[in-house]
């Protein structure tokens, strides 16, 4: 009934086109036709009709006018083109737009229930298309704006959330594809609760959260309080929560696109010498940032494999599952909380925040009295500053499970993470620290004390302090290793040396693994062992082989690697039938990235390496022939001052 009324009205309507110089203001009675554009004032947007990719179906829609790769940052109806070059845009004296079509049907239309006196369709040079009283253009007057009803793109100034008085809740929606504005299945809003956030959805599954904000930046884009290109702003009170960013140099153009191509949030700058779309950052920014990949009470870590980590006091829910890289069931509290005043809570330091679904949120708490109000209800699991601006203020509750943490190596922030008196007992500070992640993953006594004694020798050449916190290698169990390799079958015998034996393995996730099983007499000792244990956790590079993990478990020794297809250089060196299998330039590059792997334990990483070992049986190569140095048994860390180190002992090649 209401579109017939319009269309009534409509009909009565002057007409009015043929635009010759270009104009951002439309009164009502004018129409925009096929052909006619709005420019903005300054000339950075224009509105019109325009049809995407080599499609004749026409859209009406706000594109970079100066940008000469199309770039529609708005589409007023995505789900409904028109078929011809009929398409108008009317300004109804009451205060609404509408788009027809041919058929004088309404294609599009704004539903606004404020009325003006002099209704005017203006399109600004940020890009917001306002419909606004004449002589008035305060935004809070407006009786519509694109800004209100976002396509995929966010531009500077434009609000994403949620406003509890205006019901208005605004996000981003992917286009299906370029050639179809249609709403495709990839979305960015504000999800609604106490402690917002910026949520990425994937269809109806959750895809990356930026993480609240703390009063300084996402909780989860350390990054994102200090961009050089924009600024970030942040508003949460109660009734309203948005987020917008304003640009740090006014005549630069740039917008965030959702992306149902790439399945990124790109924020990107147009680039006036290439005269392409630069990309700034995208969103996911690596894997960590993937929603709920360790499940609840764990940690994900870049640096480190696997990624995933349960909490202190927490272990693998599933250990199957999790030792074979599964982690989405995440891990289960040691010990039961007692819900009592006798619980305590374990502080863990540059962390992304748990999902803010089930928070409570009260910005004058100080944090002490935010422990108190944690501990008085069962099912608050953990707390934190709601704003970490000097010395933090404000106090965040959650409740329930904790889900999609991880730790940055720097910039995040403090979590306070309730656990049972027992758990904190068994934890007395000063070894708490000592044993940190050991214990946590409960390596034997065994291999601390190997460590320890291992630390004593190296400590002269050694920089960098705290070795025992750093060896943080995923375990595997004995069953898990044992079935892998059909019980240590003969046929799995991949290679055999002084200090015992390899094995090939398959991971019930079919990942395929090389189990290096020390001889319980062998040549490599305990020291050696957690050497190699401790070093090469700690080293990646592609030219070194990788670690997956290791397993001690009933006197057994064994370290864990990626399989290694083509085995070692020396079965082809040194093999009259393979060795033609290596070409020239094959052997060259294979030269080139033993190189580079050397160059990376002198000088580039962290440690600063001597390997002692280098031979054509400790370099593998993967399944393309990639070099890998291996077996870091006699390596040897020295200062990054040093250029010479003392032995005691003359070993290795
Ligand atoms: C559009 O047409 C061009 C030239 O005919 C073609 O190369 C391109 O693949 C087409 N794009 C799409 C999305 O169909
Ligand atoms: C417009 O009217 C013509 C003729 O009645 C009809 O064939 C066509 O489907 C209509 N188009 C729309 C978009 O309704
Ligand atoms: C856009 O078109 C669809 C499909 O015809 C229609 O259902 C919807 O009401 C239109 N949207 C607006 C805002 O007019
Ligand atoms: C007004 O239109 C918008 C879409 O443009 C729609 O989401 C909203 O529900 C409509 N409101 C009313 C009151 O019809
Ligand atoms: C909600 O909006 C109305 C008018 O739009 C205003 O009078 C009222 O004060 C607003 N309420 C809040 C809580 O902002
Ligand atoms: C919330 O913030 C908005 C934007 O700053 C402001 O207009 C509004 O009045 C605020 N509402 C309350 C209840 O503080
Ligand atoms: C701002 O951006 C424009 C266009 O990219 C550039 O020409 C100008 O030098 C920039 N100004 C500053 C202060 O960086
Ligand atoms: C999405 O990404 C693809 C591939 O990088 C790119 O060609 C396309 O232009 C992007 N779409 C938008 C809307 O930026
Ligand atoms: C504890 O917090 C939850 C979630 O906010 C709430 O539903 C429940 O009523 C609270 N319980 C007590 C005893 O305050």
């Amino acid at each position: 009934m209401d579109i017939l009324c319009i269309l009534l009205f409509a009909e009565s309507l002057i007409w009015f086109s043929g635009f010759s110089v270009a104009v951002d203001t439309v009164y009502a009675s004018q129409s925009i036709s096929d052909g006619e554009t709005l420019v903005s004032s300054g000339g950075t947007f224009e509105l019109g009709f325009f049809s995407p990719g080599n499609l004749t179906d026409r859209y009406l829609g706000i594109w970079y006018k100066n940008v000469p790769v199309r770039t529609v940052v708005w589409v007023a109806n995505r789900s409904q083109p028109i078929h011809d070059s009929s398409g108008t845009l009317m300004v109804v004296s009451t205060g609404n737009l509408v788009l027809l079509n041919q058929n004088r049907s309404v294609v599009w239309s704004t539903n606004s229930t404020k009325r003006a006196q002099t209704p005017v369709l203006q399109l600004l040079d940020s890009g917001n298309l306002v419909l606004r009283d004449d002589g008035n253009d305060s935004p809070d007057t407006y009786l519509w704006q694109s800004f209100d009803y976002p396509s995929d793109t966010l531009l500077p100034g434009l609000k994403i959330g949620w406003d509890a008085n205006s019901s208005l809740e605004r996000h981003l929606t992917s286009w299906k594809s370029p050639d179809d504005p249609s709403p495709g299945d990839f979305t960015w809003g504000m999800e609604r609760s106490n402690y917002p956030e910026l949520v990425v959805w994937k269809g109806s599954s959750k895809y990356v959260r930026s993480g609240p904000w703390n009063g300084l930046r996402f909780s989860g884009a350390p990054q994102s309080g200090s961009n050089p290109v924009i600024s970030y702003e942040f508003i949460n009170n109660g009734t309203e929560a948005y987020h917008t960013f304003t640009v740090e140099n006014k005549s630069e153009l740039v917008r965030l696109v959702v992306n149902q191509t790439t399945y990124r949030g790109e924020l990107s700058t147009w680039n006036e010498d290439s005269q392409s779309w630069m990309l700034i950052l995208s969103v996911p920014k690596d894997y960590c940032d993937n929603y709920g990949l360790c499940g609840a009470y764990s940690k994900c870590l870049t640096d480190k494999l696997p990624y995933c980590q349960c909490l202190k006091g927490f272990s693998p829910r599933y250990p199957d599952k999790w030792n074979s890289n599964d982690w989405s069931q995440g891990c289960a509290r040691d010990k039961l909380l007692g819900c009592n005043d006798g619980d305590g809570f374990i502080k863990h330091t540059q962390m992304k925040l748990p999902a803010t679904t089930n928070t409570w949120l009260d910005g004058s708490l100080s944090l002490k009295d935010c422990r108190t109000r944690c501990l008085k209800n069962c099912s608050c699991t953990a707390y934190s500053n709601s704003d970490i601006r000097g010395k933090g203020s404000g106090c965040v509750l959650w409740f329930g499970d904790l889900i999609d943490m991880r730790q940055f190596p720097s910039g995040g922030q403090d979590i306070y993470i309730r656990m049972s008196a027992l758990e904190i007992d068994s934890f007395p500070i000063e070894k708490r620290k000592l044993v940190a992640t050991a214990v946590a993953s409960a390596i034997s006594g065994l291999l601390l004390l190997g460590i320890t004694l291992g630390i004593t020798i190296w400590k002269r050449g050694m920089k960098i302090g705290g070795l025992r916190n750093d060896i943080d290698v995923p375990l595997f169990d004995l069953n898990t290793i044992t079935v892998a390799t059909n019980n240590f079958a003969q046929r799995n015998l991949i290679g055999a040396g002084g200090f015992g034996s390899v094995y090939k393995g398959n991971l019930s996730t079919d990942q395929e693994i090389a189990v290096k099983r020390l001889s319980k007499d062998s040549g490599q000792g305990l020291e050696e062992f957690s050497n190699e244990v401790a070093l090469i956790a700690r080293l990646q590079h592609r030219n070194l082989v990788s670690l997956l993990g290791c397993c001690i478990d009933r006197g057994e020794r064994m370290l864990i690697y990626e399989y290694m297809p083509n085995k070692s250089l020396n079965n082809f060196i040194f093999d009259h039938d393979n060795r033609i299998l290596l070409a020239w330039d094959r052997r060259f590059e294979i030269i080139i990235g033993i190189a580079r792997g050397i160059l990376y334990l002198h000088q580039d990483s962290k440690l600063q390496v001597v390997h002692r070992d280098l031979k054509t049986s400790n370099i593998l190569l993967d399944a393309n022939l990639n070099p890998k140095i291996s077996d870091f048994g006699l390596a040897r860390i020295f200062g990054g001052d040093k250029k010479e180190a003392r032995t005691r002992r003359i070993i290795g090649t």
